[in-house]
């Protein structure tokens, strides 16, 4: 048997997220510049599969894994899925180029990946729902309550715009969209900020419902504006939204010095994106004033920028 090759790019929440757990809308675009890969080849008789871990150097039986150890975990939700009782054997190699714990989906990036490549090894295409219905039970084990959304986007690879358990809409972008991501090398895992505002949630309910509120209204306005290609609003809400994630206490001062540096060299829109406190910011540009903007914001302490463009 020969061997499967499957991808799956990072993403960004342009607008939404932590809201996004509480029910409210979220919209999240594919960020195909970084991805995650995962081969699927033939292993030595009878030794079941051996999962290469490459960008941490494990390697691993699958018989050997712990439960909660995500790989082996989307292996055996796919084995299960495809309802194949005798283990193959395989070596299921996965790698991936983007930064851990740091909001853009890494876990949720290499799970789709080994997903995609151990049921195509197995002679099985599966589909978006089922790589992120797969993806989500992995994320589980990251996120403890994840919304849903990382594996969502990075199963169906489109723009979305997601909320809790509605039907997921691909989401039409009435114009070209030029952004830079920008790594503030801070990395906090998202399981943290997620339980840190469950915690305030719980303390101050009133307050946060009222700040989730302020996140749906700037997102359906988002949407308007997206549809409608003004990328002036869409930066102005951009900046609206990362005031309310301050007030949900999951920035930090990295990603505020990153928005303040992009904003004064001329971004169109800047805020934090996933998890928060770190990880990523995201910054809306207009391209040409990406080059000045980057200066600024690696001035400002990120570790890297990635451009990222988004065609209709
Ligand atoms: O995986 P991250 O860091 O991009 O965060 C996901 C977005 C959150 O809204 C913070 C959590 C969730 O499950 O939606």
């Amino acid at each position: 048997m020969g061997r499967a090759w499957a991808s799956a790019p990072a993403k960004i929440i342009l607008f939404g997220e932590h809201a996004v757990v509480y029910h409210r809308p979220a919209i999240a675009m594919p960020v195909s510049q970084v991805k995650a890969t995962a081969v699927a080849a033939p292993g030595r008789p009878d030794t079941g599969i051996v999962i290469h871990a490459e960008t941490i150097g494990r390697q691993y039986l699958l018989d050997a894994a712990p439960p909660e150890e995500p790989l082996a975990y989307t292996c055996r939700s796919v084995l299960r899925r495809l309802k194949v009782t005798q283990e193959p054997d395989v070596t299921l190699s996965v790698r991936s180029e983007i930064p851990i714990a740091s909001g853009l989906g890494s876990g949720a990036a290499t799970a789709a990946a080994a997903a995609k490549a151990l049921a195509r090894w197995l002679g099985w295409e599966l589909s978006p729902a089922q790589v992120s219905a797969i993806v989500y039970e992995t994320e589980k084990i990251h996120h403890g309550t994840p919304s849903g959304i990382d594996n969502t986007v990075v199963a169906y690879e489109c723009p979305l715009w997601f909320q809790r358990e509605q039907p997921i809409e691909i989401f039409q972008v009435g114009i070209p969209l030029s952004f830079l991501i920008a790594d503030s090398g801070q990395s906090s895992p998202t399981r943290h900020t997620v339980g840190d505002v469950r915690q305030r949630w719980t303390e101050n309910p009133a307050r946060y419902e009222a700040l989730f509120d302020g996140v749906a209204r700037i997102v359906h306005a988002a949407r308007e504006a997206l549809e409608q290609g003004d990328l002036t609003r869409v930066g102005k809400l951009m900046v609206e939204n990362h005031a309310l994630l301050v007030e949900m206490g999951v920035s930090a001062p990295i990603n505020d010095a990153l928005v303040e540096a992009a904003l004064s060299a001329g971004a169109l829109g800047a805020k934090l994106s996933g998890g928060g406190r770190g990880g990523n910011n995201v910054i809306l540009v207009e391209p040409r004033h990406a080059q000045r903007i980057t200066e600024a914001l690696y001035a400002a302490g990120a570790r890297r920028v990635l451009k990222s463009t988004l065609t209709t």
